[in-house]
C-alpha cells in the first residue's frame, strides 16, 4: 500500500537574528497510511504544530521532501496548493478561528465560496457536514451564542466541508473541558472508521489515546512510537502515560 502521506528528512530552521538558527525539526522520516488515526505528542517547544504545518503543507520546510497522496509538495506554487488543499485536506485549530460576524451556517461554507462552488452543492455539503456532527439545529445561530464545544464542531463541520481525505487538527480540544473533548475525539473515531485518515497534536495522553498510533516528539526528533493494534483504550493511555513519564525523567 502507498502512504497517504510521505515525508523524508524534513528539517524545519527557524531564523533567529543574525546567523543563528533554531532547529525545530530534525531531519524527520515520516509516513502515514490511509485510515491512519495518528496523535503526535511530547513537550511543549518539541516541534508537534511545526510538524503538523509542514506536514500538512501549511509552512514548507526548510529541506525534506513531502508527498501526499502521491504528489510532490515542495516547491509547488500557492495557487495549486490551495487546490490541492480544497480537494484532499481539512484543518482543524485549537481556538476554532470562526468569523463572528457570519452565521455557524455561513462558516462552514466559507471553504466552498473561496472555489466557487455553486448554490445548491454549497447547500447540501454545509448540510451533509453539519448532520455528521449533530448540529443542524444551530446552523442560522453566531459562533458567539454556541459553546465550545459547539463552536468545535461548527469548526469542524467547516474542515469536512470538502470531504477531505485527511483532516489535520492542532490541538483540537485545547480549549475543551474534559467531557466535551471525549465526545470530540469520539467523533475523530467516527470519522477515521468511516474512511478519513487523521493527524492530531496533542499534549494530553487521554487524549492521544484514542488515536491508533502515538509518536513522540523531543527536540525535534521522534524518540518514540506506540501502536494501539488490539489494545483497549485504557491500556494504550497507561502505555501513554509511561512513555510520557519517561520523558519527563531522562530531560534533565
Ligand atoms: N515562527 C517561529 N520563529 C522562531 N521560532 C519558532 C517559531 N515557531 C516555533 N518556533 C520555535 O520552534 C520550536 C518548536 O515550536 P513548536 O513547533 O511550536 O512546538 P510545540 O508545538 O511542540 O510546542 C520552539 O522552540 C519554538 O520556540
Ligand atoms: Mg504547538
Amino acid at each position: 500500500m502507498q502512504p497517504i502521506i510521505q515525508a523524508k528528512h524534513l528539517v524545519k530552521k527557524y531564523p533567529l537574528g543574525g546567523l543563528n538558527t533554531l532547529l525545530a525539526l530534525d531531519h524527520i522520516d515520516f509516513e502515514a497510511y490511509q485510515g491512519d488515526f495518528i496523535a503526535i505528542m511530547g513537550p511543549s517547544g518539541s516541534g508537534k504544530t511545526t510538524l503538523l504545518n509542514c506536514l500538512s503543507t501549511m509552512d514548507a520546510p526548510t529541506t525534506g521532501s513531502l508527498h501526499i497522496l502521491g504528489k510532490n509538495l515542495v516547491m509547488t506554487s500557492q495557487y495549486r496548493l490551495n487546490e490541492f488543499r480544497y480537494q484532499h485536506l481539512g484543518y482543524l485549530f485549537q481556538d476554532y478561528h470562526l468569523m463572528d460576524n457570519l452565521t455557524n451556517h455561513e462558516n462552514i461554507e466559507i471553504p466552498l465560496l473561496m472555489h466557487h462552488v455553486e448554490i445548491k452543492k454549497r447547500q447540501r455539503y454545509v448540510l451533509d457536514s453539519a448532520a455528521k456532527l449533530g448540529i443542524e439545529d444551530i446552523l442560522n445561530q453566531y459562533p458567539s451564542q454556541c459553546s465550545g464545544g459547539q463552536q468545535q464542531r461548527i469548526a469542524l463541520a467547516r474542515a469536512l466541508v470538502n470531504q477531505p481525505d485527511l483532516l489535520f487538527a492542532d490541538e483540537p480540544t485545547g480549549n475543551l473541558d474534559s467531557q466535551t473533548s471525549k465526545e470530540l475525539m469520539l467523533l475523530f473515531q467516527k470519522l477515521n472508521a468511516m474512511g478519513t485518515t487523521i493527524l492530531m497534536v496533542t499534549h494530553s495522553c487521554e487524549m492521544a489515546s484514542y488515536a491508533k498510533k502515538v509518536l513522540y516528539l523531543h527536540d525535534g526528533c521522534i524518540t518514540h512510537e506506540l501502536n494501539r493494534a488490539n489494545l483497549a483504550r485504557d491500556a494504550f493511555y497507561q502505555q501513554i502515560l509511561t512513555i510520557n513519564l519517561l520523558d519527563e525523567f531522562t530531560k534533565e
